[in-house]
């Protein structure tokens, strides 16, 4: 569904590389995580997948279709069946959460009615209570919950494709928690094809693939059950760095006995 071939990225003609031969095969309806080092050009990588940056060449296929060949007017029309989550929620401050979830629709001129039972169903959908949030504004809602109002309003659009760029930075570990449940479930439920980059290695618990993007390629890609057993050089150092060990959950208990923990923990 999503075919990355040979990408290669500069931002001018003397610049550097960021990436310089990306290949990659997203699997449909499951959850890719990439990781890679801070400016190794995983967020400019992820614009390139939704079209909002050019590769200097190669070829990024969704659904057979090279991105990089489309006019803007295309592009749009592709896009249609792709829903991004950006690191920060992005929402309208001077919007109520009912507006910021059902802007898509609203701007179509659907009348308020019809999007409010919509609006409902995504906000049940990422566990919120549609009645105690609605009518809020986004400074009147905490961090977490903003993220649960951004991915809902991704969900408006009943997406194929969803991309997101560090759903959980800046989050407690509680609430990175519940994101990532959520995630893991609304993928699960509506079977989209996701692409997550994050650089919290909780998150592996919850995704299908890792891929690893260094010195400008993809190093690895792999099972995420598994990722801590791998001996990829790159990846066995990547993920050991990033932090002390798994943080127990009652996913990682439950899972403990048949996971081999790394020799340190
Ligand atoms: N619009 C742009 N113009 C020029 N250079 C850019 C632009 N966007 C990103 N870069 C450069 O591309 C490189 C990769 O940036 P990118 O944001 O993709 O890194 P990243 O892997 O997402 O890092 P982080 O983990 O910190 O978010 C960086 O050196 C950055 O400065
Ligand atoms: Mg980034």
């Amino acid at each position: 569904m999503i075919e990355l071939v040979n990408v290669r990225k500069r931002f001018s003609d003397d610049s550097e590389w960021i990436t310089d031969g990306v290949t990659l095969s997203i699997p449909e309806g499951q959850t890719t995580c990439i990781i890679g080092k801070s400016g190794e050009g995983k967020s400019v990588l992820l614009k390139q997948i939704i079209g909002l940056i050019k590769p200097t060449s190669g070829s990024i296929l969704i659904d057979g279709v090279d991105i990089t060949k489309l006019d803007e007017a295309e592009l749009k029309h592709v896009f249609k069946k792709v829903g991004y989550v950006f690191q920060f929620a992005a929402l309208l401050d001077s919007l109520t959460v009912f507006e910021n979830v059902g802007l898509p629709l609203l701007e179509k001129g659907i009348p308020k009615e019809e999007v409010l039972p919509i609006v409902k169903e995504k906000l049940t959908l990422v566990n919120l209570s549609p009645e105690q949030t609605m009518d809020k504004y986004p400074s009147e809602i905490s961090g977490g919950m903003k993220k649960r109002v951004g991915l809902a309003r991704t969900l408006i659009v009943n997406p194929k494709i969803i991309l997101y760029d560090e759903p959980t930075t800046g989050l407690d570990p509680i609430t990175t928690r519940i994101i990532h449940e959520l995630m893991f479930n609304t993928q699960k439920k509506l079977g989209i094809t996701a692409i997550v980059i994050s650089h919290d290695v909780e998150i592996f618990k919850y995704v299908d693939h890792v891929a690893l993007l260094n010195e400008r390629k993809i190093q690895f890609f792999g099972d995420a059950k598994t990722i801590w057993e791998t001996d990829n050089p790159y990846v066995h150092q990547f993920i050991r760095g990033l932090t002390n060990g798994p943080i127990q959950t009652e996913r990682t208990k439950e899972d403990a006995p048949k996971r081999k923990r790394p020799s340190w923990r």
